[in-house]
């Protein structure tokens, strides 16, 4: 760690005089978890610096000394461990805050007032730091929650300013870390359309590294605001040291990952500043969003398994509660669809033994008829031509077929082509002088507008107070923010830059007054598949859709990308016609998350139909499993001819493993055992095939007892292979 001379020396007194000395000038904080700590100390110019972030120590009181180990001083250039690094002044690294005072001067410091800590529970505390500018009327309260028993940080910032008027916020990051280690090894994830989370894994070099999104809404369509972040070396499922992070905004975000000039690596990531410079009134407050952290000193299965635990306790609608498989009928029929079409469906949904038949895009709209992409959205009127005894007429039919119903909406969203256009061309986000540039043909609603949020609530309020009955919502997104512009802002004399954040506030202002009316209603996260997925927006919704592909050999990979943020019963994966596999295969790979169905039931043949009917109900059997307990990779499909994972009830008496093969070169496949892992050693368990395709045996001994230890220590082959693709097995403990 470097110092400041003064500093440097203010703590070699306090070795020589000890406690009292520097008691009141050297003040240290730490954060800690059940593992782990991030702690922070001021120096004698009462700034707050980082000077340590790993795994804690047993006793408090040692953290203090960490400094005066450390010889990384250099009194000409940066000091980059700043615990929130304010601009021109003594700091010349990458802001955390970066502040236009009322006055028009730039600078910014940030002194140690005060801090408390908070405790909510056994569990969880909050840890709060007041810093204040010596010169202009600023206050910056850090906030570090902390979930102990998760490991998990929840941190956000709030800026207060007194100053007489108002001031411009040009940087507002949520956080702002420092570590200290040998190397970084950053794995970020990219993509676009049918194509989400691809991974990449990298070596920090000197420099900033940005992960960052300006697409407004969509956000997340080029890259997600999650990433993993290795120490040292490269973390794999079971060894390393390794940070999860995610920011939880559904707006534009920025993460700079900065190795600066001791090797060191600085952190700072919030909501994305690009063109969105804040203003901040007088005795206003700007809180910032979550950034949410775990870190694992033994493996990134442990740090994803943590941060599933801390989602599903603490986070995800309903998290710990029971889910929906569906029946959807957008591969189906498309648009092309009507009541006595629908209600077929619906006997099919019932046959399949699915909970619920979700009607997708194109029931509504008539001036303009939603009969493809290119019109129609924003009118959320039945289509009297497909549905003449409307939304309530479907809700009664499949309630007596004994399927629940639940219903597609888009309601950030409008064609060019549609009335409400036609009405509101001041709702719609787009430069005036401009021409328009549309995804998917459509524009968004400009949230920021008070209207606009009353109206995009009013669409789903109308349909539950017109259907009570409606069981389920698919929320979707399609196009990203162009020409970013707000009529709403211009006219209420506010900044164009406040678009961005104002959007991403106003859709959570519209998912607030929903929840509070509604708050149990399952509802889908999705935005033209998985543009849109974070933990600011799972607090309202249940699931999320990572893609629209849902070939199963891309879901494999995919899925298990998203495994190492999100657990397994927000994915919703549904078993369609996209991809080459045999049904088992495709079943078998939607099974291993929040089961749904995209298929024609009626085209299948008897033993399809008699397989999948199966699948429901051995899914039913599992479910429990794959929701709420414990996520284990085994074989990484990246690296093997096969992918192979288990999730294992928490009491460890029951398992399930699935596995594919990913390779279809000659004699690809498990052909040795792999460790299986999350059993109890001691105890005796019994491994069974689920999911067989009727009329085929299967390769498993299932009489055999195996002892937890032989199955986590020597392994188990599930035989996958070219002739059997995909194996499921449960792990029963025996009796
Ligand atoms: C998006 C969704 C799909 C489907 C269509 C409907 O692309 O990701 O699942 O709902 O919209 O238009």
């Amino acid at each position: 760690m470097f110092l400041k001379k003064i500093q440097i020396i203010a703590l070699f007194m306090f070795a020589v005089a000890g406690n009292h000395v520097f008691a009141q000038n050297i003040i240290t904080i730490p954060i800690e978890t059940r593992e782990n700590a991030l702690v922070m100390q001021t120096d004698a110019d009462n700034h707050l610096f980082i000077i340590y972030f790993g795994k804690k120590l047993s006793q408090t009181s040692e953290y203090q000394s960490i400094p005066a180990q450390s010889t990384q001083h250099d009194d000409n250039s940066g000091i980059h461990n700043s615990a929130y690094t304010p601009s021109g002044t003594w700091s010349i690294s990458e802001p955390a805050l970066q502040v236009t005072h009322a006055d028009g001067n730039k600078s910014s410091d940030l002194v140690y007032v005060s801090h408390k800590t908070t405790k909510e529970n056994d569990n969880i505390s909050v840890t709060s730091i007041i810093l204040k500018d010596p010169v202009y009327q600023v206050e910056v309260t850090l906030f570090y929650k902390i979930y102990s028993n998760e490991n998990v940080i929840e941190q956000w910032s709030n800026i207060h300013s007194d100053e007489k008027s108002e001031i411009i916020l040009q940087k507002y990051a949520s956080s702002n870390l420092y570590f200290i280690a040998k190397d970084y090894y950053l794995t970020h994830y990219n993509g676009t359309w049918a194509r989400e989370m691809q991974p990449e894994e990298e070596q920090l070099t000197a420099g900033i590294r940005v992960l960052d999104s300006k697409l407004g809404t969509r956000a997340n369509l080029f890259q997600p605001p999650s990433f993993l972040l290795s120490f040292d070396k490269p973390a794999s499922e079971t060894e390393g040291k390794v940070l999860l992070g995610t920011l939880a905004w559904s707006g534009n975000f920025r993460m700079d990952f900065e190795v600066d000039s001791y090797h060191n690596l600085r952190l700072i990531a919030g909501i994305n500043n690009y063109a969105s410079e804040y203003p901040l009134a007088s005795k206003q407050d700007f809180k910032t969003p979550s950034f949410i952290y775990t870190y694992s000193e033994n493996g990134k299965g442990e740090a994803s398994r943590n941060l599933h635990n801390w989602a599903r306790r603490y986070r995800i609608l309903d998290g710990e509660g029971s889910r929906l498989t569906l029946l959807n009928n957008w591969e189906a029929t498309y648009f092309d669809f009507n009541e006595e079409k629908l209600s077929a469906l619906f006997k099919d949904g019932k046959k399949l033994g699915v909970d619920l038949f979700l009607l997708d895009d194109g029931w509504f709209a008539n001036k303009y008829q939603r009969n493809n992409d290119k019109a129609g959205l924003g009118d959320w009127q039945e289509n009297v031509k497909k549905l003449p005894n409307g939304i309530g007429h479907l809700v009664k039919e499949a309630t007596n077929t004994g399927i629940k119903f639940g219903i597609w909406v888009e309601p950030e969203m409008v064609n060019p082509k549609s009335e409400l256009y036609e009405k509101h061309p001041d709702w719609v986000i787009k430069q005036p002088a401009r021409p328009e540039h549309y995804m998917r043909n459509q524009l968004p609603l400009d949230l920021s507008n008070p209207e606009v949020q009353n109206f995009v609530f009013g669409v789903i309020d109308k349909l539950f107070t017109e259907n009570p009955a409606i069981a389920y919502i698919k929320w979707d997104c399609n196009a990203i923010t162009f020409n970013a512009y707000s009529p709403y802002l211009e006219k209420s004399k506010q900044k164009q830059s406040q678009l961005y954040v104002d959007y991403v506030r106003g859709l959570y202002k519209v998912l607030e007054k929903l929840r509070a009316k509604y708050p149990k209603v399952p509802m889908m996260l999705c935005s033209g598949g998985g543009g849109r997925v974070d933990y600011e927006a799972l607090k309202y919704f249940t699931e999320f859709w990572p893609s629209d592909n849902t070939d199963p050999m891309e879901r494999i990979f995919m899925q298990w990308e998203y495994s190492y943020f999100f657990p397994a019963l927000a994915q919703s994966n549904h078993v369609t016609d996209w991809g080459k596999q045999p049904l088992k295969f495709r079943t078998d790979v939607a099974m291993m998350g929040k089961l749904g169905y995209d298929i024609v039931i009626s085209h299948l043949n008897e033993k399809d139909l008699q397989f999948s009917k199966q699948a429901v109900s051995t899914y039913n059997s599992i479910k429990d499993i794959v929701w709420h307990g414990d996520l284990f990779r085994l074989v990484d499909p990246k690296k093997n001819d096969y992918a192979a994972l288990m999730f294992s009830s928490k009491d460890k008496k029951r398992a399930v493993l699935f596995s594919y093969l990913v390779n279809n070169r000659y004699e690809a496949g498990s052909d040795v055992p792999f460790r299986l892992q999350g059993l109890e050693a001691s105890k005796k368990y019994r491994i069974k095939e689920l999911n067989l395709y009727p009329e085929t045996k299967t390769a498993i001994k299932e009489d055999q007892t195996y002892s937890g230890d032989y199955l986590m220590t020597v392994g188990f082959n599930p035989m996958v292979n070219t002739r059997r693709t995909s194996v499921i097995m449960e792990i029963m403990e025996a009796q």
